[in-house]
Formats: C-alpha cells, structure tokens, sequence
C-alpha cells in the first residue's frame, strides 16, 4: 500500500475514533446509555483499524525525524504521546469489558481517564503530524 493512502487512512481513523469519543462522552452525560455504547465500540473498532495502518506505515516507511526549530517541543509532545498510547490500549481494553459486563460502578470511576487519555493520544497523534510536516525532514 502507498504512502499516501496509509497516511490518508491513520489520520482519518484516528479522528473518527476522537470524534466517536467526544460524541460517546455527550451520549453519556445526557443520558443516552445505547448511543454512549454504540459510540464507544465503534471508537475502539477505529482505533484497531488505526492501529494496523499506522503499524502497516510504520514498518514499510519507518518515520523520519524532526529537525525544527521546537525540537524540545516535539520530543515532549512524542514521548508523553508514546506512553500514553500505549497505557491506552489495556485501559480501553478494560473499560469496554466493564461496560458490557454491566460492572458500572467500576466502569464509571476508570472511564473518565480512559477518555482523556484517548484524547490526548488522538490530539497529539495530530500536532506529530503536523510537527513532520512543517519541520524538515531529516
Ligand atoms: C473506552 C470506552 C468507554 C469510555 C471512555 C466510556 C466512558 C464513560 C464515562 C466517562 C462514563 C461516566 C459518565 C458520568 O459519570 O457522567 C460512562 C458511563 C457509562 N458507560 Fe461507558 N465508556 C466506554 C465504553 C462503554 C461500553 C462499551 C459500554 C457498554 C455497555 C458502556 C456503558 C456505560 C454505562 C451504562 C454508563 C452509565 C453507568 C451508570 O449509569 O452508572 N460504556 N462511560
């Protein structure tokens, strides 16, 4: 697969999945528990996909480094990005098995950092991208 389309197609998953996030979060707060289910399950089915094109991508173009000028910036933006993706992915892990196992109490006290946590990995996912794109490529 080329380049292009790989990169076309991490960055829309990824996004679809922090969109299906946010709306999941609006679903539950205003007491829509079938839509906040049906929001966080696709988000996840997302964030598979996400995971198998970036890692497609990643092996048959390994990532170039940035050589900018906020070198120090993109270092942290990248490390906290790294760790948090992968904490993610258990915590995802658990919080959906909470949900649909009807342990609620538990799911409840987990979820709002999972949800952060998938924010900012999304979030930051972007501004990396955006970070190759400005700077040079060395
Ligand atoms: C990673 C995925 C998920 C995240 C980030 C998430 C997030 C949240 C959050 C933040 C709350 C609490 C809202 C509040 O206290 O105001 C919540 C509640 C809830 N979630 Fe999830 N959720 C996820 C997956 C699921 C799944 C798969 C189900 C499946 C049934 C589910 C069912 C529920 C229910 C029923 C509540 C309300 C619990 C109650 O009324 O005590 N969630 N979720």
């Amino acid at each position: 697969m080329g380049y292009e389309i790989l990169t076309f197609l991490s960055l829309t998953t990824i996004a679809l999945s922090g969109v299906l996030i946010v709306s999941g979060l609006i679903f539950i707060k205003t007491g829509r528990k079938e839509y906040h289910k049906k929001a966080m399950l696709s988000a996840s089915f997302f964030a598979l996909l996400f995971l198998v094109f970036y890692g497609l991508k990643y092996f048959l173009y390994p990532p170039k480094h940035y050589e900018g000028p906020y070198k120090d910036l993109y270092l942290f933006v990248l490390i906290s990005h790294s760790i948090l993706a992968a904490v993610n992915l258990p915590l995802a892990a658990v919080t959906v098995f909470l949900g649909l196992t009807g342990r609620y109490s538990k799911h409840r006290r987990i979820a709002p950092i999972t949800a952060a946590v998938w924010i900012y990995v999304a979030v930051t996912g972007w501004i990396i991208f955006a970070f190759l794109q400005m700077g040079e490529l060395g």
